[in-house]
């Protein structure tokens, strides 16, 4: 495990940028594991100037998301998959086919977990996942729990995530209650892992990912065992840390 730690968000922004940037000159047809929430903004801004003032080329990238809310439509503003068109893919030559989130609104979503499971497989699995983490220590959307689930599942969203998550929606009950996620062995199973995270609120959540006993309690913790995982972090995110 590597840990990167910067001044502040916008350097480690950067540095996140520059290491997806070196994967792509590397492999240009990567597939990339992509995240959400507040934390990646920022390196999707500078990746995004990266195209337009560097070319930076992302036509042959392969992109798959953690995750996505169930039951919101793709126009509506608080899913995943109009976040990633507003934020980056409208902004950069990604082509439309290689581009994948799961769909939140499948009539069966066992079978769209599955589906989504067999396309991250036929494309040769994810070269580099970016990730965040929650206050409760949680990766994409798998939540603390007893186990760790493996593949892509349905996920009942923890009250804390909710709560975390009210601050995107009108009013709390908006939140969706279940999501569709990529499970920890998807997870576990690229090539190479960026965990982002900056912010004292995120503190011990990073310690205990880092430093803490490898529990499905405190799903970020499984990181530990993988063999190429760098954290970027800011120096609020970085306080518990030695
Ligand atoms: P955040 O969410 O980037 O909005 O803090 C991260 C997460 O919950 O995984």
């Amino acid at each position: 495990m590597r840990i990167i730690i910067e001044d502040n968000y916008e350097a480690l922004s950067k540095k996140a940028a520059l290491m997806v940037a070196g994967q792509i000159l590397l492999k240009p047809n990567t597939v990339l594991g992509l995240a959400t929430g507040s934390t990646p903004i920022l390196m999707y801004r500078e990746l995004v100037r990266m195209h337009k003032e560097e070319d930076l080329d992302f036509s042959e990238v392969i992109t798959f998301n953690l995750d996505e809310y169930v039951g919101l439509d793709r126009n509506d503003k608080n899913s995943y998959y109009y976040y990633m068109f507003e934020n980056f893919f409208n902004h950069v030559n990604i082509k439309m086919e290689n581009i994948f989130i799961p769909n939140g609104m499948a009539d069966n979503l066992e079978e769209e977990c599955k589906r989504y499971e067999r396309l991250i497989e036929e494309k040769g699995g994810i070269d580099l996942q970016i990730l965040g983490i929650g206050k409760n220590g949680h990766i994409g959307f798998n939540e603390p729990d007893l186990k760790f689930e493996a593949t892509t599942h349905v996920v009942k969203l923890d009250d804390e995530t909710i709560k975390a998550n009210s601050r995107f929606f009108n009013r709390i009950d908006e939140v969706p209650r279940f999501a569709i996620s990529m499970g920890i062995k998807t997870i576990m199973h690229s090539r190479k892992i960026i965990l982002l995270s900056n912010g004292e609120e995120k503190a011990e959540a990073v310690y205990k990912a880092i430093y803490g006993p490898i529990v499905p309690n405190h799903p970020a913790s499984v990181l530990q065992l993988h063999p190429d995982v760098t954290f970027i972090l800011d120096r609020n995110a970085a306080k518990y840390l030695s």
